[in-house]
């Protein structure tokens, strides 16, 4: 799965050297980010002129704390290849305010059109970056309130479940959507029941992959 979701990406940037990328953190890209850095390493992928743009961060949190995606991100891709800092861009879980900081993502995210290609899991609930089930399919990038079992599943990167931030940044579904290409990444057992629902439906707010899985744009790689 890894290998195949990375090869796409590389195409990707073959074909559009300065393509922007929606990224995403949590375990299941993490094989696919160790085959990127091999790409990288073996000359096949080129970073030096693509955007990153990522899904999602926590709010409020320090860049500098383990647990925020910008630290994620860091250790796990950008600083072992060559994207230029100033093109990396991560939801500020360190803005004064929830909302300014969704507000200053989206103005980045228009700024430079749709994305080329978005990189999406997806959660045990559904949720796609941390747009939870029931949340609006309509809206750009917004501060949720953490659904209680994406809480529960996240509190296994903390200490205990108390350690984990309530609230977050996340694009929305109308910013996912947009992106030229969306690829969905699955992997175990334990998604394969949402994967059905998402990818046969019904349609209902209560599976926001579904919106996402569906669509004639989305690749989906899954290994179970
Ligand atoms: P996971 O998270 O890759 O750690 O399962 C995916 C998600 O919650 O979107």
């Amino acid at each position: 799965m890894s290998k195949r979701a990375a090869d796409f990406i590389v195409q990707e940037i073959q074909q559009h050297p300065n393509s922007s990328l929606g990224l995403a953190t949590g375990s299941t890209p993490l094989g696919l980010y160790k085959e990127l850095i091999n790409s990288y390493i073996q000359g096949k992928a080129d970073f030096s002129k693509v955007s990153t743009y990522n899904l999602d961060e926590y709010y409020p949190i320090q860049k500098v704390n383990p647990q925020s995606y910008d630290h994620f991100m860091n250790e796990n891709l950008f600083r072992h290849i060559n994207v230029e800092p100033s093109r990396i861009h991560i939801p500020n879980g360190e803005h004064s305010s929830a909302e300014g900081a969704c507000l200053a993502y989206d103005e980045e995210l228009r700024r430079n059109g749709p994305l080329t290609l978005q990189l999406l899991g997806i959660g045990l609930n559904g949720h796609i970056g941390f747009n939870e089930p029931g949340d609006c399919f309509a809206g750009s990038t917004w501060a949720v309130d953490l659904s209680l079992s994406t809480i529960e599943a996240n509190s296994r990167f903390f200490e205990d479940s108390s350690q984990v931030p309530k609230r977050a940044l996340t694009m929305g579904i109308k910013d996912i959507m947009q992106a030229n290409k969306i690829l969905l990444v699955v992997s175990g057992a334990q998604k394969a029941d949402i994967l059905q629902k998402s990818l046969y439906g019904p349609i209902t707010h209560a599976c926001t992959g579904f919106r996402v899985a569906t669509s004639s744009k989305c690749y989906c790689y899954n290994r179970q």
